[in-house]
């Protein structure tokens, strides 16, 4: 068996995925574009001449898509054409709750990866990761006002942790999963809920603005976001208002054996 590829090594998911493999005494490659730590291969999804070095000797991978871009398929197919010719077997993709195979866009990936001999799709719901670090809403809480196109509808937010311990086992089992996961937290909460959940954690407080998704657009542009993935956005928010995550799954805990962690758990673990 040659090593596992995580692309994204070094993101979210990817450098949790990476140390549960490693935990797990698994062969492991870290994909980044500024390789500087052992363990750690140089890749480009921009840049071709970086895919046979990522590649080399790889039999099992970890896809995360190349972040931002309304169609990755330009970048994946040439990409996994090049993985399966030298001789990937097993394809993990981070995809999203919120994308089928019909979804313009991202749902090709879905399609594409069915080509590989063993894979599975992983559909997580939104991270609780989010109200950490860089994201926006990560930084609505330090500015106490997360803004959303949301409502008062709920989300099942999902631990990156539990996303990346299923990928553990899609990576390594020793028969493929062949089946997408729609992975979640144990519970559905709202933005407004949530809020209050991290404002009882750091003492400061922190209020949910909900606006339409024509403002929220206007709003991610306004953040920094271009135009047309601001737009993808506002639209996954108006789908959250009409109950699209509002919904809890038991995969995390089939896979792992071990129940999902709760958002409250995560608030008290996290959150600073
Ligand atoms: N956030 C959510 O709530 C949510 C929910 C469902 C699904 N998702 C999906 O999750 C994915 C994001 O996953 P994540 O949070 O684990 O990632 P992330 O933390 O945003 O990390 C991005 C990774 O991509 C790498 N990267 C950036 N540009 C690259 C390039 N040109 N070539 C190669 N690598 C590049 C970065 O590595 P270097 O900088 O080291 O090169 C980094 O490791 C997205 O596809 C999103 O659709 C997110």
């Amino acid at each position: 068996m040659g090593d596992v590829l995580v692309l994204g090594g070094t993101g979210t998911t990817g450098r949790r995925v990476v140390a549960g493999l490693r935990e797990a005494g698994v062969p492991v490659r870290a994909a980044t574009r500024k390789p500087g730590e052992p363990g750690q291969v140089r890749f480009d999804w921009t840049d071709r001449s970086t895919y046979a070095g990522a590649l080399h000797d790889v039999s099992a991978m970890y896809l995360l898509p190349p972040i931002g871009e309304v169609s990755p398929a330009r970048l994946v197919e040439p990409f996994l054409d090049d993985a399966l010719a030298a001789g990937v077997r097993r394809v993990v993709l981070l995809s999203s709750s919120a994308v089928t195979a019909d979804t313009p866009g991202l749902g090709d990936l879905q399609r594409l990866v069915r080509a590989a001999p063993e894979w599975a799709v992983l559909k997580p719901s939104w991270f609780m990761q989010n109200f950490t670090g860089e994201h926006l809403v990560a930084q609505g809480v330090r500015d106490g006002e997360i803004v959303t196109a949301t409502g008062d509808a709920r989300v099942a937010f999902v631990d990156a942790g539990d996303i990346a311990a299923v990928a553990v086992r899609a990576l390594t089992d020793p028969g493929p999963h062949n089946t997408e996961h729609v992975l979640t937290g144990p519970s559905a909460l709202s933005y407004a809920e949530a809020a209050s959940i991290v404002a009882a954690r750091t003492g400061r407080p922190v209020r949910h603005r909900a606006v339409s998704t024509a403002e929220f657009a206007a709003w991610l542009t306004a953040s920094g976001i271009p135009e047309s993935f601001a737009a993808v956005l506002a639209a996954l928010d108006e789908d959250i208002r009409r109950g699209a995550e509002d919904r809890v799954t038991p995969a995390v805990e089939e896979v792992t054996g071990r129940p999902a962690r709760s958002f409250r758990t995560f608030a008290e673990e996290e959150v600073r």
